[in-house]
């Protein structure tokens, strides 16, 4: 087939993922607060998840894990670190500068993408973006968050759900008929329902609040586990129509790693097969970000996503925001 008006689509060249060393069991968490392993494994799916120790922080897991995915895509210049975060290092500045610095990226264009656990699903369609219009050649695309920087400790409903970690990827330019190139993105938000999963202070509207509960994620967990069901399976629907594939075209179904239950009925919903599913949530929990490219490293190392597979990633998180995209594996394992 002719490639002749194909160029210009971003293509997946390299893969790294990084997890903090320290992990946290649920029979931790159960010690300190009204919980239990039983608990949490029946309704998340979860029964670890990766902390940061004190002093690490976003900029460090981003730098990790972006080193390992310019390994596996081997030589090549880049042109702009994509950061999707929503626990960045400061305030203000954005962090993909400093990722980049410490990447030995200095000079190249650099910016954080808050799209919260969405994040990565957005980062990709942006560094499709750069590509397109020529702005950029290569394209280094971070998903990472030490998300457990906005968790109340003594909140049950947060702590078991979230974990700290981060993924990337090298997208390059290429054919759009070629394994890894990212296919049409479906990409939605819903700002009216932003209050389901936030952080009240802190911010630019209420800088300070008397209540010390007003710093951390408030959630809501019943109403956010619905909306994230009806959310990634809808969009699903529609990546796949733009795409042209049919439901049954679709090896793995690579999520948002949030509740392995929002995993099984989103894809029951779609009509995918219970082995399509990829979910390493049982060793990560919720890793914002982080969770998709986390979970393609993992299935990759694990033999579970290979080569020619045809792939449905799809994200939901806060905003509220939620994505999806398709490609077919390409040869590329996590450096
Ligand atoms: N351990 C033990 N019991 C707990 C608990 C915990 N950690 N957290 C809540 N409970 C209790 C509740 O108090 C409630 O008790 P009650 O029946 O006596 O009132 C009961 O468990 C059921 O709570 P509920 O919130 O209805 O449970 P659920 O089945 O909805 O599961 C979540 C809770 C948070 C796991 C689930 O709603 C969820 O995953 N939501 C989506 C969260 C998410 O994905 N967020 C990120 C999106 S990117």
């Amino acid at each position: 087939m002719s490639t002749q008006g194909l160029r210009g689509a971003a293509v997946v060249a390299g893969l790294g993922a990084w997890l903090p060393p320290r992990v946290v069991d649920n029979e931790e968490i159960s010690r300190y607060l009204d919980t239990s392993d039983e608990w949490i494994r029946a309704r998340t799916g979860i029964g670890e998840r990766h902390v940061v120790d004190p002093g690490m922080s976003t900029v460090d897991l981003a730098v990790e894990a972006g080193r390992r995915a310019l390994d596996s895509a081997g030589p090549g210049a880049i042109d702009a670190v994509l950061l999707a975060t929503s626990t960045a290092d400061q305030l203000c500045p954005g962090s993909a500068p400093q990722v980049a610095s410490r990447l030995g990226l200095n000079g190249v264009a650099a910016l954080d993408l808050n799209a919260v656990c969405s994040g990565f699903v957005y980062a990709l369609a942006t560094g499709g973006g750069l590509i397109a219009s020529g702005v950029a050649g290569r394209v280094l695309v971070i998903g990472a968050d030490v998300f457990t920087s906005l968790i109340d400790p003594q909140d049950r409903s947060t702590v078991p759900i979230f974990g700290d970690g981060a993924g990337a990827v090298v997208l390059r330019e290429g054919t759009a008929d070629e394994p890894g190139a990212l296919g049409p993105f479906d990409l939605h938000s819903e700002g009216e329902l932003a209050e389901l999963l936030w952080v009240a202070a802190g911010g630019a509207k209420q800088r300070t609040s008397e209540n010390r509960s007003d710093y951390f994620l408030a959630m809501q967990g019943t109403a956010v586990f619905r909306h994230a069901c009806a959310r990634m399976a809808e969009s699903a629907r529609t990546v796949l129509d733009k795409a042209g594939w049919q439901v049954c075209d679709v090896d793995r179904f690579v999520g948002h790693q949030a509740n392995i239950r929002i995993l099984q009925v989103a894809a029951k919903q779609l009509g995918l097969p219970p082995e399509s599913v990829v979910a390493n949530i049982e060793h990560t929990g919720n890793t914002s970000a982080a969770s998709i490219p986390l979970a393609l490293a993992d299935a990759v190392t694990d033999g579970t996503l290979v080569t020619g597979h045809k792939v449905l990633l799809g994200a939901f998180g806060a905003g509220l925001t939620w994505g999806s995209t398709v490609l077919t594996w390409p040869d590329v394992k996590p450096g």
